[in-house]
């Protein structure tokens, strides 16, 4: 089968939907990739780019009449009519707000697979175009207000004078919210972020940002999904929202619930009283925006000089990097739909990703798809953030107990345990100390390669259960074995985790 990828007919649009080395990766699953000539330039991806990877560039006509469809936004009108019947389409389509385009690719008799359908589900990670987009954009939403903000991120002290950091506050702690907050921090300012899924806390906190907590009653959810909030839920954040704006000098907002009008959280009186300079990057200005002065694609500078980014093509602004990333996503897909690699795209109806996806099968309409039970947290029970009671004071006099308790165990120890477990004993005190000096040091983001770094040290048991395995003493040579099958175990796996998670440190 042909898959022809063609150049954008959005105004303005700069992503492409391969990349040379991912239309060279479509063409190893069995297909004949054709690209239109201009299709990748502004992405950089020239027609020599892909030509020199083997991939045919060629005209429109010929793109359009492949057999499989691959672009980034929804097809026109014009384009629907280009296409064969029992073609295949590929791209982002919004069926949910979209039941026009539905009719359309209905009469035209294809199929048509929605990329920003993907469910949420592990196993659909690698296909998720509306993550790799949003991740982009969340890093790109910093820059963009890095350049309107008139200062420095990151705090200094220098012999000219102390600065202070950049106060960024995020609004929506999804995938583009995480993305914000970790290129925030890492370029030195104080992050503080607040979402309404009370879950998302301890990841806002490991990418370096302070979670706000509002005194109302949360809940857990069961999908990954915020619901709407409640009358007492909007009454409880709004005057958190407005303390935090106004103490902020870049509000970033991303909340959304999918399906429904973004909303508004940074209202017109809190932005009048944000400080002049100060920069709102409202990310979810394509759905009516969080913020009340929000014009979508527009830059707004409100009559209290507060600057208002409404822009909606935040990741075509990094458009090399966004669509080699959608291109690889298109790959996965299609190694999902192609299970001979053969070339030939096979629908399976019983799967959930490309059940989830397709909204019309040559010309039948399968939109909406049945529900996907994702799970992206365990279900717990509501959590009711409640004022902390106050701690029991600790007693002073602890420490000088139990410095005693361990001073009289040494004594002991010294006048009654056999010679040679003084030295082992002062070996293991200098180690814990050791240990302890160390690790501490290590940085969090390394904890987890650190500890099945130690587990290797297992090796130690190891060495001593190979010493005592061919003692005379049945019991303890079955002892040893056990330790030389348990510590097996724990190098081994050890080694393996070690490996796997320092490959996801590495930059290249
Ligand atoms: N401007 C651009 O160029 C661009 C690019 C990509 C994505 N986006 C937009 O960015 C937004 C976020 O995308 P995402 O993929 O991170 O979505 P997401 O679903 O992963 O995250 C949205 C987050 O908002 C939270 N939320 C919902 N209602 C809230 C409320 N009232 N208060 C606080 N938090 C609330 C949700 O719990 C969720 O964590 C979307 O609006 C998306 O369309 C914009």
């Amino acid at each position: 089968m042909r898959i022809g990828i063609p150049r954008e007919s959005r105004p303005g649009e700069t992503l492409v939907a391969a990349t040379a080395k991912t239309a060279e990766q479509l063409a190893k699953l069995g297909y004949e990739v054709v690209v239109e000539s201009g299709a990748g330039i502004a992405a950089d991806q020239a027609d020599e780019a892909f030509t020199s990877s083997g991939t045919s560039v060629v005209s429109a006509d010929e793109v359009w009449s492949s057999d499989i469809v691959v672009k980034v936004n929804a097809p026109s009108d014009e384009e629907i009519a280009r296409l064969r019947r029992g073609a295949t389409v590929i791209s982002l389509m919004a069926p949910m707000r979209s039941p026009e385009l539905i009719e359309k690719l209905q009469a035209a008799g294809v199929t048509a697979m929605a990329m920003d359908a993907v469910p949420r589900i592990s196993r659909a990670q690698s296909m998720d175009v509306l993550s790799s987009m949003a991740n982009v954009a969340g890093y790109r939403a910093v820059i963009e207000s890095a350049n309107e903000f008139g200062r420095m991120f990151t705090g200094q002290v220098t012999a000219a004078g102390k600065t202070a950091p950049a106060r960024v506050f995020v609004v929506g702690a999804g995938v583009a919210g995480l993305a914000a907050i970790g290129a925030a921090s890492a370029m030195g300012a104080v992050v503080r972020a607040f979402d309404v899924r009370p879950e998302v806390a301890e990841q806002v906190e490991s990418m370096g940002a302070e979670f706000v907590q509002v005194d109302m009653e949360q809940e857990v959810s069961s999908d990954g999904y915020a619901k709407e909030m409640t009358a007492e839920q909007e009454a409880a954040t709004a005057a958190m929202y407005d303390e935090e704006a106004r103490n902020a000098d870049i509000v970033i907002t991303t909340a959304l619930i999918p399906g429904r009008p973004a909303p508004q959280l940074i209202s017109a009186e809190t932005i009048a009283g944000m400080r002049n300079g100060s920069v709102i990057v409202d990310m979810a200005a394509a759905n009516g925006g969080n913020a009340a002065a929000t014009v979508k694609d527009e830059r707004i500078v409100t009559d209290n000089g507060v600057v208002v980014l409404g822009y909606t093509d935040l990741a075509g602004r990094l458009a090399a990097q966004t669509s080699q990333l959608y291109g690889t996503n298109i790959v996965n897909l299609l190694k999902l739909l192609t299970p001979e690699k053969d070339g030939q795209l096979t629908l399976d109806m019983d799967d959930v990703i490309q059940r989830g996806i397709t909204v019309t099968r040559e010309g039948e309409v399968l939109w909406p798809p049945p529900p996907v039970q994702v799970s992206a947290a365990p279900a717990a029970p509501a959590v009711v953030a409640e004022p902390a009671a106050p701690a029991k004071p600790k007693d002073p006099r602890r420490k000088w107990y139990a410095a005693a308790l361990a001073a009289v165990l040494v004594l002991l120890a010294t006048a009654y345990a056999p010679a040679d477990f003084l030295g082992f004993f002062t070996v293991f005190v200098l180690s814990v100390v050791v240990g302890y000096y160390v690790i501490s040091n290590v940085s969090h983001a390394l904890h987890t390669p650190l500890m099945s770094e130690t587990n290797a040290i297992s090796g130690i048991i190891l060495v001593g259960g190979i010493l005592q395995v061919g003692s005379d003493d049945p019991l303890v040579m079955g002892i040893a074995l056990f330790a030389v099958f348990v510590a097996s175990i724990n190098i081994f796996g050890g080694f393996l985790v070690t490996l796997r998670m320092l490959e996801m440190f590495r930059k290249d």
